[in-house]
């Protein structure tokens, strides 16, 4: 769900490496952004908070991956995820994208720097109606209170870049691991691919960061590890 923004693309590279089969929902207006896979890929054009475009899609899918967007100010995230959580197999996995702000119990830290940004951004955002960052809020609520088998990986600062490995992640911002708050957007699609898989990320919001960051090196070893 979101297959023609940045993260959804690396996404999909990702899953054809490992052989899965791909249905990819995006935009009507984005799918020439797939032009590249359109051999490899079955895309379905919609809004990915349609709930007839989102059950069509998830038939016979084991799993979804979904980005999640605070783009205006509609509840186009909330609308995604709740599509999602209502129309997928049941059993199926389910992991969406978000970033650090999100917190599923409070117990995260923030820097001064990441929560003056959420502030004024979320502020700016919302009074200019192009944002809302309370929508992936509301969203990652309602999969959290989920009892299916959802996995919120939520990513740090992102840059471009070859892909250097799985990433390493932290149950709470804050934690030493997480310090150098970097990570290859890449990185972040392998890990989004890689969760489908790890039955140790069900029903967890792992923060992640590059594996090759100072941070993760001093703290954290190799693979990911819980924190
Ligand atoms: N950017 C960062 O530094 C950062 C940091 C941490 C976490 N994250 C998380 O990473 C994920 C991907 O973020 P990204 O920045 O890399 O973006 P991205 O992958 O390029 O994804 C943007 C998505 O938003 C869609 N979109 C754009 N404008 C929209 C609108 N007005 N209404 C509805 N959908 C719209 C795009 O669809 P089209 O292709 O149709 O335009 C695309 O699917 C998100 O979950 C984000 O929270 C990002």
């Amino acid at each position: 769900m979101g297959a023609s923004g940045k993260l959804g693309r690396y996404m999909i590279g990702h899953c054809l490496e490992r052989g899965h089969e791909v249905v990819g929902v995006c935009r009507a207006q984005s799918v020439g952004k797939l032009d590249d896979v359109a051999d490899r890929v079955t895309i379905v054009p919609g809004d990915t908070d349609d709930p007839d475009v989102i059950a069509r899609a998830v038939v016979g899918c084991d799993g979804v991956l979904t980005v999640l967007v605070p783009w205006g100010v509609k509840g186009y995230a909330t609308g995604t995820a709740q599509a999602v959580l209502d129309h997928a197999a049941p059993g199926a996995r389910l992991v969406f994208s978000c970033g650090w702000h999100i917190t599923r119990d409070g117990r995260d830290v923030y820097s001064w720097k990441l929560r003056a940004f959420v502030a004024v951004f979320g502020w700016l955002a919302r009074v200019a109606r192009f944002a809302d960052l309370r929508d992936q809020v509301e969203a990652c609520r309602r999969i959290f209170a989920s009892d299916t088998r959802w996995t919120v990986v939520r990513g740090s600062d992102l840059e471009e870049g070859p892909g250097v490995g799985l990433p390493v992640w932290s149950r709470h911002v804050g934690d030493p691991v997480l310090a150098s708050n970097r990570t290859r957007r890449t990185d972040f699609a392998r890990f989004m691919v890689h969760a489908l898989e790890d039955d140790a990320l069900v029903r967890e919001a792992p923060a992640i960061v590059g594996c090759d960051t100072p941070s993760a090196l001093a703290h954290g070893g190799s693979g990911s590890g819980a924190g």
